[in-house]
């Protein structure tokens, strides 16, 4: 191989005549065998996008082979040539026409195609479905329209491929046109064109066909080129996503993107779900005036006239135009995972920079992709799309799919992976409201911080009961208050005497009793302290939600001791009692300890002496909780 693979790459910008400022993704879907691979291939070819002498090549050795040539082959090659480590990256394909370039954002085959696709990774604008016109419209075929249009997709195009097949039939063209446009009508989507093809000869690909003399629209170039690149959507209520909140010279940075609408300085925004409320002071920029405005599609930073506690997956809005806020949605979802999903099963809804973890209420249905009818089912299988109604426990700010293209669907995760998307088809509005909303505090966080020396944060130790957590703490807090710094202990077996006192060891009561003590952190971290909490808060998702309710200031630390080594130590002599069965759920005997899979910092206290994790310990809290906490305010 000599460097003509990489000359795909350098096709890219190659014409001198063109303008090629803008970039259309676009996506090729439909049936695995209707020609989707030979309509990029024809698409390369005839755009002149090949390395040069590919075309060429593949021609002289199927010849030889004395087989036809199928322009599938090239994309075969390109995939292969891959696979053997060669520089190109048939998932995205560029060409151009005279008008614009495009990026093929789906090659056939690209099995993470749909996770990019809905995960927002590859945003394609428009999409070709392709169908064989020996064929007609088959259930993939449906499937795939269905999933354009829960990506929001809304400019397809139709080819018709193979006409030649049918002896370019003109009434066996129109009865597959009106079946796929009744189809897509159903889903409220018409198609922009529908183009009757033949990519293995050309016809209607680049150049007007001359074997349908009845067919005066446009080729597939032509249909290419009349999609709409996105529009601007400033018109629409404003939704900026929080994706970090920086701290940069003396100033607070709330940085995102605008995903639709647009702010000017002075303008009053409410951050969602929270109904805190601040004025934008400044617009930000790099090294430029700063600017008044600033609208959809831009990256922002923004600072505001007071100083509230936001997080990444807030949304600024002004509060006449705000989501929905509640706790129940119902989801249109496109289920990805080998594993159905069932009633009870908790995933994270992710929204945005929002990621809310929520529950399976109800499967509403599973669709019919033939007839589109629900019908009732009691799991969701892979690849299925499906109705479901979930419920968060913390309060959402979601917006509808049919209001608002870009936060009105989201992705569904499981243990951080994608395993479905998902559309907002209606929310339940809470009756939270601006009653429910106490005053902020007029003492400032910073303020606090400044006088203390050091910030507020909640040092979460989690650990097996004789693991080492209550030394820990309690060392930590001396240690700590000997150097000046305000710091409290917060350790279950005392929490359990009162504020937690009504709860046993169930699952739940362990969950309701790690989420009042996180609260209570919360509250004394906003006051300034430094708190350590001593609980075995032995589930993974009970965590979660308290560093959900805690924000940037929480940090898990696991104090990791083996179950042997903790029952050796046994200083309340409960390990014995469990093991007699005198006391019941004890946690690492007849109930579990789930091991933190990314804590912020690991002791294990099994081998060394207590001064060596109090010492390790306190070394990771110093910079912690240290002041000037300067990130670096553009690494968006
Ligand atoms: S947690 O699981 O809900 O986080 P927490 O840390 O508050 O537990 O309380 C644990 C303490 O309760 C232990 O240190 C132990 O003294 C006592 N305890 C009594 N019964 C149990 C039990 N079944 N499991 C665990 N701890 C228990």
């Amino acid at each position: 191989m000599d460097g003509t693979v990489h000359a795909l790459k350098q096709v890219e910008p190659a014409s001198a005549t063109v303008a090629l400022t803008e970039r259309f993704p676009f996506a090729i879907v439909g049936h695995v065998d209707h020609g989707k691979s030979s309509l990029i291939g024809r698409l390369l070819h005839d755009t002149h996008s090949l390395p040069e002498g590919k075309f060429a090549e593949l021609k002289a050795a199927s010849d030889k082979r004395g087989g036809q040539f199928e322009w599938s082959f090239l994309l075969d090659a390109l995939q292969a040539e891959r696979d053997q480590g060669i520089t190109i990256d048939t998932t995205q394909i560029f060409f151009h026409t005279a008008k614009r370039r495009y990026v093929i954002i789906d090659a056939p085959g690209h099995k993470e195609f749909l996770k990019n696709a809905i995960s927002g990774v590859a945003q394609a604008q428009a999409a070709i479905l392709v169908i064989d016109a020996a064929e007609g419209v088959r259930e993939q075929t449906r499937r795939h329209a269905l999933i354009l249009q829960l990506l929001g997709l809304r400019q397809i195009a139709v080819a018709v491929n193979k006409v030649d097949l049918i002896d370019f039939d003109r009434v066996r063209f129109d009865a597959i046109a009106r079946e796929i446009t009744e189809y897509l009508a159903q889903l409220k989507l018409s198609p922009t064109n529908i183009v009757p093809v033949s990519a293995r000869n050309g016809d209607n690909i680049a150049e007007p066909s001359a074997n349908m003399p009845w067919y005066q629209g446009p080729t597939i170039l032509q249909a290419l080129d009349s999609f709409q690149s996105a529009p601007v959507a400033t018109d629409q209520p404003l939704r900026l996503p929080v994706q970090d909140v920086f701290k940069f010279d003396e100033r607070r940075l709330v940085v995102g993107r605008i995903e639709s609408g647009s702010l000017r300085v002075g303008d009053r925004l409410e951050f969602a779900p929270s109904f805190k409320q601040a004025k934008v002071a400044s617009i930000e920029t790099w090294n430029a005036p700063t600017p008044l405005t600033a609208h959809a599609g831009q990256s922002v930073a923004i600072t505001l006239d007071d100083e509230l506690f936001i997080e990444r997956g807030h949304v600024a809005v002004h509060s006449d135009r705000r989501p929905v806020l509640g706790y129940r949605a119902s989801l249109r979802i496109f289920w990805l995972d080998n594993q159905p999903l069932k009633v009870g099963q908790r995933l994270k809804l992710k929204v945005a920079t929002a990621k809310y973890a929520v529950e399976v209420e109800r499967i509403s249905a599973v669709i019919d992709v033939e007839k589109l009818q629900p019908s009732e089912a009691s799991e969701i299988g892979r690849n299925a799309i499906a109705e479901i109604t979930v419920r968060s426990r913390a309060l959402m700010a979601l917006d509808l799919a049919a209001d608002m293209q870009r936060t009105g669907r989201g992705v569904l995760l499981r243990e951080g992976d994608i395993v479905g998307g998902a559309l907002v088809l209606s929310a339940e509005a809470s009756d939270v409201d601006k009653r429910l909303v106490g005053p902020d505090h007029l003492v400032t966080r910073d303020a606090r911080e400044a006088v203390n020396g050091h910030r507020g944060a909640v040092l979460w130790l989690t650990g097996l009961s004789g693991s080492g957590k209550s030394t820990l703490a309690m060392g930590l807090e001396r240690l700590l208050f000997q150097r000046g710094r305000q710091a409290f202990v917060l350790d279950g077996d005392l929490l359990r005497q009162g504020v937690t006192s009504d709860l046993g060891f169930s699952p739940k009561d362990r969950a309701e009793n790690i989420r009042r003590s996180a609260e209570v952190a919360k509250l004394l971290a906003d006051a300034g302290q430094v708190v350590i909490v001593s609980l075995i808060s032995p589930y993974a998702e009970d965590r979660d939600r308290a560093r959900k309710i805690i924000g940037e200031r929480f940090h898990e630390i696991y104090v990791k001791a083996d179950l042997a080594t903790c029952e050796s130590r046994d200083p309340k002599g409960l390990y014995k009692a469990a093991r007699s069965g005198a006391i019941k759920n004890f946690t690492g005997i007849d109930a579990p300890y789930e091991a933190p899979q990314q804590p912020e910092l690991v002791i294990d206290t099994t081998a060394q002496p207590m001064e060596r994790s109090l010492a390790a310990l306190t070394a990771y809290v110093e910079p912690a909780i240290a002041l000037q906490l300067v990130k670096d305010a553009w690494a968006i």
